[in-house]
């Protein structure tokens, strides 16, 4: 089977198709506002910490069980053991797995066709097509369900070229993008009055929140929303690796292209609304803290942008693309999680699997648009919140307690003998077995009291 699977073409593809994934709304709009929120730089030290004590050694699980199974998520967390007990818990994680990556993604459309709606109306007003501008600017239920439609179908038709001509050569194409649009938007923002209270607030900690229960969730959420962990997203990207391609090394490149976006998005986000309110925009909540979340995005950035002029509605136009294209990477990984599932298990054609799991996703976003008051928080805290981690719990015990020490060395250390005098090499498979799922599951515990 294994000559059949689909496989990335170079290691920069990988790192690119995974930090793709990696790097999405999460970067851009939840760090930089969750930052904003809890004591700028005391928030970037939790969660830089967490990211490389618990968030890495996870990624490193998902990646090592990918690449050594060489299988979608149910198949290798089943296939694992040869004890039917093991293999009836690794077909139930699996499909926990498969759910979880399932809802996020039924979510996560929805919110990318807001961006591509946030993206459609500067162009529209630039072209002066006003009904379009008006329709796409309305909160209506068409509208919703139309750019949620049309982002799912660009997801469906990159998912269905492959890993090489779809994943790789997308993320390839659309990342460098990415990365090219924010350095050009910071260096517009510096230009304007505030930028630098904004700077000022983000990387002067306040060291009195350092111990909150509540950041250091907040913190462990984001960094396993961020790096994509516990769905399986990443087990399926290290599958596609070959097998001389070093792992710790190609992990720890992963987690600091997506903190170092993470941080580089935050340069961007509170510079921007320091100079929104040095316009006179209100960028405070009735309680005295600053605005975030959704009407940060939708109500303080366009109003800046609107403040503008001319030069407003180009960086409305780049701002929105920028968010759209980080979506979209991201939202090509979620589905490759069903659909390598329906291809290696149920025998399906990719094109097949594709639409058929992209259908399906679809909708069950359409219910979530219907029945959005109901629905749309509930899904993103028990898929984000509880799913994630605990799903991370037990791919580091698959990990660590199924995977074999040796098997787990030898997967490890392939066709790279230097590994094995390296630190990672003597203290991982212990804290994988041991320590990080304890850490996670204290942090959860603790924090969801
Ligand atoms: N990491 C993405 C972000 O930060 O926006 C979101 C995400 C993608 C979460 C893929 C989970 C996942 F499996």
């Amino acid at each position: 089977m294994a000559t059949e699977r689909g496989q990335f073409s170079s290691k920069i593809g990988f790192l690119l198709a995974a930090a793709g994934s990696a790097v999405g709304l999460g970067n851009i709009w939840g760090f930089p506002t969750q930052a904003a929120s809890n004591g700028g730089a005391a928030f970037l030290l939790v969660y830089l910490i967490l990211a490389f004590i618990l968030a890495y050694p996870a990624l490193m699980a998902e990646l090592t069980i990918g690449r050594y199974a060489r299988a979608n998520v149910i198949t290798a967390l089943s296939e694992l053991s040869p004890s039917p007990l093991l293999k009836r818990a690794g077909l139930a994680v699996g499909i926990g797995a498969l759910t979880v990556a399932v809802f996020i993604l039924s979510f996560y459309a929805i919110v990318a066709g807001w961006m591509l709606a946030e993206f459609i109306s500067p162009a529209a007003q630039l072209l002066q097509l006003d009904g379009l501008a008006r329709w796409v600017g309305s909160q209506s239920f068409s509208r919703n369900a139309l750019m949620c439609g049309v982002m799912s179908a660009l997801t469906i038709m990159i998912i269905a070229r492959g890993v090489e001509q779809g994943i790789e050569a997308w993320s390839t194409r659309l990342m460098p993008a990415l990365f090219l649009i924010l350095l050009g938007m910071i260096g517009y923002v510096f230009t304007q009055a505030g930028a630098l209270a904004g700077l000022r607030a983000y990387l002067v900690p306040d060291l009195t929140r350092l111990g909150d229960p509540a950041l250091i969730l907040s913190a462990m959420g984001q960094a396993f929303f961020s790096l994509s962990l516990g769905v399986g997203t990443m087990l399926i990207y290290g599958s596609y690796l070959r097998d001389t391609d070093n792992l710790p090394r190609l992990g720890a490149a992963v987690t600091l292209l997506d903190t170092g976006f993470a941080f580089t998005a935050g340069l961007l986000i509170l510079p921007a609304i320091y100079v929104a309110q040095a316009q006179g925009i209100s960028v405070f909540n009735t309680e005295g803290t600053l605005i975030a979340g959704p009407d940060l995005i939708f109500q303080v950035l366009p109003a800046l942008f609107d403040n503008m002029g001319a030069a407003g509605s180009w960086l409305a136009l780049a701002f929105f693309a920028l968010m759209s294209i980080a979506a979209l990477t991201s939202a090509i990984s979620l589905l490759e999680v069903p659909v390598s599932v329906a291809v290696e298990r149920c025998s399906m054609s990719r094109p097949t699997a594709a639409l058929l799991s992209g259908g399906v996703i679809f909708m069950i976003s359409l219910l979530i648009i219907w029945q959005f008051d109901a629905l749309f928080n509930t899904v993103i805290s028990l898929t984000t919140v509880y799913g994630q981690p605990l799903l991370g719990v037990a791919l580091c015990v698959f990990a660590g307690w199924v995977l074999h020490r040796n098997q787990l060395l030898k997967e490890l250390s392939n066709g790279h003998p230097e590994i094995e005098s390296t630190f990672f090499w003597r203290v991982w498979p212990f804290y994988v077995k041991f320590i990080c799922p304890s850490l996670i599951l204290i942090t959860f515990v603790q924090s969801v009291r």
